[in-house]
């Protein structure tokens, strides 16, 4: 297995100890927070031109990504469209191979994972996670064990046991199964849990590299369903990579949706806060957004501070009458937290925080299908 061509090792997000690159990592060996990876850029790392007569998958960024493109476990992610609806830009995750954005980090997290030795891999999520974990495993040959909410949507267990994950429904929220997978999961497995391992946040981050390709530059405002807020983080952190790599200096101003239910990236940011609180008792049928307490959430905070963005808390009412309109009116079958997204958009125009002839890109992260 070979690093990619810019990798420069692991870094500590909050506290800057340095980690061996060599080994599975999960967090912060010092304080338990998440790993960043690190690369050599500058202005000759890697040209625009070069990435767009590439092969159609995000392994086209191969110079910004930990590992070659040789040895990655790939279905063909990523380049999702953006369709326009209403002068706001969709771009589509749900064309991804599980038809979701998950696709993006588990390509990096199962071909990293395999590459240093992982047996067996396991993580508690939402739905979308697991399904893109067991597609990823089946395709690296690696034995899957996921535990989700109970009340997740059948679509998302059945699609993991069509792969050959094993499946465990457990009472409460994500933050439960992930208590449960560690108690009862098998001793040999390595947890890709969202911000657990330094790699996920890699595949993610394309979505904003693939905009800059995609529109020639950067929008003013990416309106994002949060949850564990490895897109958001990912996204970020990207901005700040094309800016080494010198493709461009814009910041959009990141938006972090959540519902009302389950909202405590928004509370956090309202109060000024530097790290989320568990939110007690977290509700909303936008299962994705069901994450009561992201050990990535300080990391949110700062991306949306740091790109004068904003957060915002959407009543659940609005929530699936949001993803019919907005798949009516565009054909792209809106999942609830895409729909939540364009219920936020409809609030930032109104109070002027999104204005007239910016360029907005809305994410929907995954297909409506699995959710009926
Ligand atoms: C469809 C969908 N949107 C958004 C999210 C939130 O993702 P993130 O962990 O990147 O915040 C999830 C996570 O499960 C999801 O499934
Ligand atoms: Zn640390």
């Amino acid at each position: 297995m070979q690093f990619g061509p810019n990798f420069a090792g692991l870094t500590c997000f909050s506290c800057g100890t340095p980690h061996d690159a060599a080994v599975l990592q999960t967090v912060c060996g010092r304080c338990g927070l998440p790993l960043r990876v690190d690369y050599r850029l500058g202005p000759r790392a890697l040209a625009l031109q070069t990435v767009r007569s590439r092969a159609p998958s995000l392994w086209r960024y191969e110079e910004v990504l930990p590992i070659r493109a040789a040895d990655a476990v790939t279905l063909g992610e990523g380049l999702t469209p953006l369709v326009e609806v209403d002068g706001v830009l969709v771009k589509d995750e749900a064309r991804n191979p599980t038809g979701s954005f998950k696709a993006r980090g588990m390509t990096l997290a199962v071909s990293l994972a395999r590459a240093l030795g992982a047996r067996a891999l396991a993580a508690p999520s939402a739905g979308n996670a697991a399904g893109a974990l067991a597609a990823y495993g089946a395709a690296a040959g690696l034995p899957v064990m996921v535990a989700m909410p109970e009340d997740t949507p059948r679509a998302f267990a059945e699609e993991c046991r069509h792969y050959g994950a094993e499946v465990h429904l457990v009472p409460g929220s994500i933050a439960d199964a992930g208590k449960w997978l560690k108690a009862n999961g098998p001793r040999d497995a390595f947890d890709v849990s969202t911000l657990k391992e330094p790699y996920r946040v890699e595949g993610k981050k394309t979505m904003a590299y693939e905009l800059l390709e995609q529109l020639g530059e950067l929008p003013d405002v990416i309106i994002y369903p949060t949850g564990g807020g490895t897109g958001l983080v990912g996204m970020w952190k990207a901005f700040g990579e094309m800016r080494e790599l010198g493709w461009t200096e814009k910041r959009p101003r990141l938006v972090s949706v959540q519902a009302e239910g389950c909202a405590p990236v928004v509370a956090a940011f309202r109060g000024g806060e530097a790290a989320t609180k568990p939110w007690p008792d977290p509700r909303t049928a936008a299962y994705g957004l069901r994450v009561p307490s992201p050990i990535g959430g300080f990391l949110c905070l700062r991306a949306l501070r740091e790109t004068a963005g904003t957060a915002v808390a959407v009543p659940e009412n609005e929530i699936a009458p949001a993803a019919a309109e907005l798949s009516r009116r565009s054909g792209v079958d809106i999942c609830p937290e895409g729909g939540a997204a364009w219920a936020a958009l409809r609030r930032l125009r109104r109070d002027g925080f999104v204005k007239t002839g910016e360029r907005v890109v809305l994410f929907n992260t995954g297909t409506g299908l699995k959710y009926r």
